[in-house]
């Protein structure tokens, strides 16, 4: 079967014929892999700067945002049947009698780092016609859902950061007014942000590098968000304009974006911090007055990587939710690919979300 591969010893990603895997386990379903979304990880994996082959191989198989078919299951397998469209998990647990998280199924808690990620992290990925999964680490999507489904891993970041949040801000015992949310980026990961927090009532900006007059403005404004880009507004101004925000959603990884955000946030605000910065990405900032406002206004900031199965189903509601509100904001997001064209898409970005359709 054909599958999208990086050698790291090589410098090399390449497609590449891999057996067919064989039946799968008692607990486990085979998997036809119908899309595969491309992001920044993959980039950087390709790029051999993150990311690591499973112990004992010479190649790691990309693809981490999957959308797949049962087409054979194991014989103990209960919640699954064949012809259900899943989307897997992509953190697996590591091995430590002592890792509580990994222990009671929250690996995107992982307490000692030794977790593995499909795709990612020694741990083959999606990016193959076929592939073997334990039940446990399946979701399932409702059939209606199959043409955007590919978009759950990825959403599923922010409906992790979202249930962390709201339930933080359980902890202010006043009524809520309209509360105003930052996105920071208008990338997949941004603008699927943007959607959850306008489905959940606030006033949402998103910030980005973007002129006001592209595509990506249209499309932030296509679902009732307002676009501002830097270039017609640096970040120190933008309280003085929008006024102060109860959240922010950072979702660029540039330090000096993140931590000028914090001058935005409003009392017993929220900054959530999801961007990766590079290693030399190494901004110095003052941190007296970052730790003034902090104190004195109850501010929080916190980061958050990967997600569960619950923030898994969080997404596939909000999906669901985001295609009765506003369908064609959400297809515009997408541009699909055929397998073959695997390498060059992992080069560079083409669209706003890029989507590998491995099979139909
Ligand atoms: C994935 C996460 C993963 C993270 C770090 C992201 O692209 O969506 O699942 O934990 O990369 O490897
Ligand atoms: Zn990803």
């Amino acid at each position: 079967m054909k599958s999208l591969a990086v050698f790291p010893g090589k410098k090399e990603t390449k497609l590449i014929d891999l057996p067919v895997p064989g039946k799968p386990g008692h607990h486990e379903a085979k998997l036809k892999i119908l899309e595969v979304g491309i992001c920044g990880t993959d980039r950087e994996i390709s790029h051999f700067e993150y990311g690591a082959p499973p112990h004992g191989t010479d190649h790691l198989v990309l693809g981490h945002e999957a959308l797949a078919q049962v087409i054979e299951i194991g014989d103990h397998v209960q919640g699954l049947k064949v012809g259900d469209l899943v989307v897997p998990t992509v953190r697996r647990p590591c091995r430590h009698e002592r890792c509580l998280a990994c222990r009671s199924g929250r690996q995107d808690f992982c307490l000692t780092g030794d977790f593995t990620e499909r795709g990612i992290k020694q741990a083959q990925g999606f990016l193959s016609e076929y592939a073997l999964e334990d039940e446990s680490y399946l979701v399932r999507v409702p059939e209606k859902l199959r043409n955007v489904a590919v978009l759950v891993e990825p959403l599923s970041i922010a409906t992790k950061a979202g249930q962390q949040a709201f339930a933080i801000q359980e902890r202010i015992p006043l009524p809520q007014r309209h509360p105003r949310g930052l996105i920071l980026g208008a990338g997949p990961v941004g603008i699927l942000g943007g959607m959850v927090l306008q489905s959940h009532g606030f006033d949402v900006y998103i910030y980005s590098a973007e002129a006001s007059a592209s595509s990506k403005g249209d499309l932030v404004r296509s679902f009732g968000a307002t676009y501002v880009s830097a270039k017609d507004l640096p970040l120190t101004k933008f309280k003085q304009q929008y006024g102060s925000m109860d959240m922010i959603y950072e979702a660029v990884g540039i330090t000096k974006v993140a931590f000028e955000s914090f001058s935005t946030l409003g009392p017993n605000g929220i900054c959530i911090l999801t961007g990766i910065p590079g290693i030399s990405d190494t901004t110095s900032v003052e941190m007296g007055t970052i730790m003034r406002d902090l104190v004195l206004n109850n501010q929080l900031v916190f980061g958050t990587v990967n997600a569960g199965t619950a923030a898994f189903e969080s997404a596939i509601q909000h999906l669901e939710q985001f295609m009765f509100l506003f369908p064609e904001s959400v297809l515009s997001l997408m541009s699909h690919y055929p397998m073959s064209e695997g390498p060059e898409l992992l080069k560079g970005k083409k669209g706003i979300k890029d989507i590998i359709r491995v099979a139909s």
